[in-house]
């Protein structure tokens, strides 16, 4: 049968960025003929018993409670469980000193579809048929981002600035303030922070740079914490959620251990969020309530807010020490690898300046080796494709056991040497 799909049912039935290329990953590893391989690509967070143990416990009580008829059997509000947005409110005044309402607060199906709606409310056309653009200040960003849009060419994306420390073999990217462009033709900014897949925590300054530049024309700035405190708290070094009159503070309960129960939230200006709402309510009606109802139950006892801090940062924080010692250990001095500052999330970035192969060929001659990772090229969602850094990156996820990271870098050593000798070896 052939489908008559409009244009829209043609770009959402194409699968963009990482998941595009997940395919090739199931294939390879499904005939592996005997090979066994290490994947260092897998973006799923790991199960890590005091966490399950953690959300074990608040099913139990849900189970027992007389709560739980009004959670399965019953249609709620559009703008999520009103228990989870209480408690998400209180505990966000209490830590932060916010004066947050209800009305400030929306859950979504996971996080990527509060994206999803943000795009689309905000960027695409307007009814003047003029193009607002969804704005993504640093590249590169997180993949997901590349398929948000209903009118793909509304997203935008900037090439950051490199600070390369040579000798340590380390980078980190900043937003380029010179280049960056926020006009009355800006629908909405997203970013990442901490950021997948770089790892990188804009700064402070850098966000209330980027907040300035947004307010004058009333545009939202949507800071995507998936991997920020307080929940899940995967940040390595200091970091303070940034609030604001026009910023949005989101956040996914999937790296806190709930990625199957799909939880986002957006909180921000009840402006905001209501538009938000109401995309929703056409949409899905809303969002499903069994994980906000036990996620409301471990923020109100302090227990997410414990393991957090106290269990998933530090098994995280300490695999990329693992992955770092390793990279050190093996990877030539001579060769001018780099990796990201890793300041949170699940993932190493590597650099390879100058490589004298693609990061798609790289990823080929690596799982020959039996060593899985992702091309680099996914992650510049709204970019050019003239900026050759884009094809010389990998993104190796902490999610592995340290063995297979260990063993995963040795490989990657030495296919990365025999890349760069059998090409002319540029200095760093
Ligand atoms: C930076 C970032 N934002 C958003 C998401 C989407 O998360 P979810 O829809 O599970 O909340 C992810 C998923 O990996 C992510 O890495």
């Amino acid at each position: 049968m052939t489908l008559n799909l409009s244009q829209i049912g043609v770009q959402m039935s194409s699968l963009t960025g990482v998941r595009g290329m997940m395919k090739d990953v199931q294939e390879t590893l499904q005939s592996k003929q005997g090979q066994e391989f290490l994947v260092l690509s897998a973006g799923n967070p790991l199960l890590l018993p005091k966490v399950e143990q953690m959300w074990r416990e608040c099913d139990a009580e849900l189970l027992a409670s007389c709560e739980y008829g009004e959670v399965v059997c019953r249609y709620g509000s559009s703008q999520g469980y009103v228990p989870f947005i209480q408690a998400i409110a209180a505990y966000f005044n209490r830590r932060y000193g916010l004066s947050l309402s209800e009305r400030n607060i929306l859950i979504t199906p996971g996080s990527q579809m509060l994206y999803f709606y943000a795009a689309n409310a905000f960027g695409g056309y307007t009814r003047d048929k003029e193009l607002k653009q969804i704005v993504l200040p640093l590249s590169p960003e997180y993949t997901g981002y590349g398929g948000i849009s209903l009118a793909p060419e509304a997203l935008v994306s900037y090439k950051p600035t490199l600070d390369i420390d040579s000798s340590s073999h380390r980078f980190k990217y900043h937003p380029d303030f010179n280049n960056l462009v926020i006009t009355e033709n800006t629908g909405c900014i997203i970013f990442s922070r901490p950021c997948n897949p770089t790892g990188n925590i804009l700064s402070n300054d850098e966000i209330k740079k980027i907040v300035a530049l947004a307010r004058p024309y009333n545009i939202p700035v949507f800071i995507d914490s998936a991997y920020g405190p307080p929940f899940p708290a995967l940040n390595f070094q200091d970091m303070i959620p940034v609030f604001g009159e026009n910023i949005v503070h989101c956040m996914s309960f999937s790296k806190a251990g709930l990625p199957g129960e799909r939880i986002g939230v957006a909180i921000g200006d009840y402006k905001i969020i209501e538009v938000l709402e109401s995309f929703q309510t056409n949409l899905c009606i809303h969002p499903s309530h069994y994980g906000q109802a036990i996620a409301a139950r471990a923020i109100n006892s302090g227990a997410l807010e414990f393991v957090s801090q106290e269990v998933i940062r530090p098994f995280y924080k300490n695999k990329f020490s693992v992955l770092e010692a390793k990279l050190d250990q093996v990877m030539p001095k001579d060769l001018p690898w780099f990796l990201h500052r890793c300041e949170g999330a699940i993932y190493g970035w590597l650099w390879f300046k100058n490589l004298p192969i693609s990061d798609w060929d790289l990823y080929e001659k690596l799982k020959h080796v039996g060593v899985i990772v992702v091309p680099g090229r996914f992650f510049f969602p709204g970019l050019e494709k003239d900026w050759s850094h884009q094809y010389q990156c990998i993104r190796i996820s902490l999610t592995a056991s340290d063995q297979d990271i260990e063993t995963g870098i040795e490989r990657l050593a030495e296919v990365v040497q025999n890349v760069y000798q059998s090409a002319v070896v540029p200095s760093i």
